[in-house]
């Protein structure tokens, strides 16, 4: 179909040539010019209605396109809003999978945290256990040395007890010999023990000496007092250094009735040098008088007084023993005083007898008087 502009240059053209037409048909005068102009005019009339009509068959056209454009973008649009809604329902479907996961996810956590407190408690209850079974296996070892320990226990009660059997024996011995006039001093800890004492007094009742001294005063002293008595004519001289046990010592053997027997002699100690040592020993001076030492009883000083406290017992004592004095060493089984022993025999000639005793005791003669 020719379009508008084609249709009106066409018209305009063939006015053209119908108004040069009619012109010259005016200038003619074969023409009335008012006929002329109805004519002239009549195709530019029929050109415009021509013109109308297809303009308004081309809008109508084009408002038909419009139309169905319209309709399938219509169609689009509710395809589109169709897809919008399932895209929405997919969405709340997958915010409630999502909020039903992220729900699940808190689950989760809770668990997994109340887990990891569980874990720490059991690490806690593990660590403890752990504890208690390195304790158990420790009291386990500790019963597993029980029967040696029982047995230690054992041999050291069964030798306690036969060792207070032969205490008490040697005790009721000592007793058959004496009568005492007062109670009698306390025998064993830091006094002899009967068993050293018995043989002593074997020795005062075999020997029967004139002069008994013996270095540290207290119970023994007691002892050796009633025998002496017992064979008259002899003495007890005891070195105390202790102000305290030599007012005790005196007024053991006041209470005994043996003042006339023992005597208590303070003998403070003072220092002894000798070969470059030195020791803590009994004062020289209370030394000058004692003559024919018979029975020397070495129980003193105490050996917090220093190293072989007692080794100046033998020279300075020996120039005033008689030659068959016996010298008796109490607590002979301790090292120190085996040591003094030792010494003493390398440095003078003496002979060693050495008795079963609680504490020890060596008795040292001279060899070859
Ligand atoms: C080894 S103790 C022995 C005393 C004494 N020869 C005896 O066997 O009974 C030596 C020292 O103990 C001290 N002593 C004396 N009487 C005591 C007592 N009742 N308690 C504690 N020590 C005492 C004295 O200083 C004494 O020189």
């Amino acid at each position: 179909m020719p379009t508008p502009r084609t249709l009106a240059l066409v018209g305009m053209a063939l006015g053209a040539v119908a108004a040069a037409a009619l012109a010259v048909l005016i200038l003619l005068e074969v023409v009335d010019p008012l006929a002329a102009v109805i004519l002239g005019g009549l195709p530019y009339a029929l050109a415009a209605l021509a013109l109308v009509v297809v303009s308004l068959r081309r809008v109508d056209g084009k408002a038909l396109r419009i139309d169905t454009r319209v309709k399938k973008q219509e169609a689009t649009l509710v395809r589109v809003e169709t897809l919008l809604r399932k895209m929405d329902e997919r969405l709340s479907s997958v915010a409630a999978v999502a909020k039903d996961r992220t729900g699940r996810s808190e689950d989760l956590q809770a668990v997994l945290s109340s887990l990891g407190e569980d874990r720490v408690n059991a690490t806690l209850g593990l660590r403890e256990i752990d504890g208690r079974v390195d304790a158990l296996r420790r009291e386990l070892d500790r019963l597993a040395e029980l029967p040696d320990r029982l047995d230690a226990v054992r041999d050291d009660l069964s030798g306690q007890i036969r060792q207070t059997y032969r205490q008490l024996e040697a005790y009721v011995d000592l007793r058959s010999l004496i009568s005492p006039r007062a109670p009698l001093p306390e025998l064993r800890g830091w006094a002899a023990s009967p068993d050293a004492l018995r043989c002593l007094i074997e020795d005062v009742c075999a020997r029967r000496p004139k002069l008994v001294v013996e270095c540290g005063s207290g119970s023994s002293s007691v002892w050796l007092g009633y025998v002496m008595e017992h064979f008259g004519g002899g003495r007890v001289v005891c070195l105390e250094h202790d102000e305290r046990y030599l007012e005790l010592s005196r007024s053991l053997v006041a209470a005994h009735g043996l003042t006339h027997v023992v005597e208590i002699r303070h003998a403070p100690l003072r220092t002894w040098e000798e070969g470059g040592e030195s020791w803590q020993w009994y004062d020289r001076e209370a030394l000058r008088d004692l003559d024919e030492i018979g029975l020397l009883h070495v129980d003193g000083p105490p050996a917090a007084t220093g190293p072989q406290a007692r080794y100046p017992a033998v020279p300075l004592l020996l120039p005033h023993c008689s030659a068959d004095v016996r010298i008796f060493l109490d607590d002979a089984s301790r090292d120190d005083e085996r040591a003094v022993v030792a010494r003493w025999r390398r440095e003078h000639s003496l002979e060693l007898t050495r008795r079963e005793a609680e504490k020890g005791l060596a008795i040292l003669t001279i060899a070859n008087p």
